[in-house]
């Protein structure tokens, strides 16, 4: 198995989060979404898979995402499972959030 480095990369400050937040961000090459439900934040591939609509443009219900290209509803807490959208660890650091993305 090849060893794999990650770097964390901040995203938002604590304060910043709020419920129904949808943050969009691109790092490097990763488009990210991250979004707040309650208390619980997730970050997930911001582009829909079925045909890459921006998710950050589709409506949120408690855990479920549409996306406004086709309609599909993802529930968040299903993110990185088949068909879903991709999912990123999520890392607290001090007042921050932020992800953990693979070096390079
Ligand atoms: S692009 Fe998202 S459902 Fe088609």
């Amino acid at each position: 198995m090849a060893w794999r480095a990650f770097v964390f990369q901040r995203l938002l400050r604590l304060d910043q989060l709020h419920h129904g937040l949808k943050a969009r961000f691109r790092v490097g090459r990763h488009e990210l979404l991250l979004v707040c439900v309650e208390q619980e934040i997730f970050i997930i591939n911001a582009l829909c898979p079925h045909a890459g609509a921006e998710l950050a443009r589709g409506t949120l219900t408690g855990y479920q995402l549409r996306c406004p290209g086709h309609g599909q509803l993802f529930d968040l807490r299903e993110s990185g499972r088949a068909g879903q959208p991709g999912c990123y660890p999520v890392i607290y650091d001090g007042q921050w959030v932020g992800v953990e993305l693979p070096a390079g």
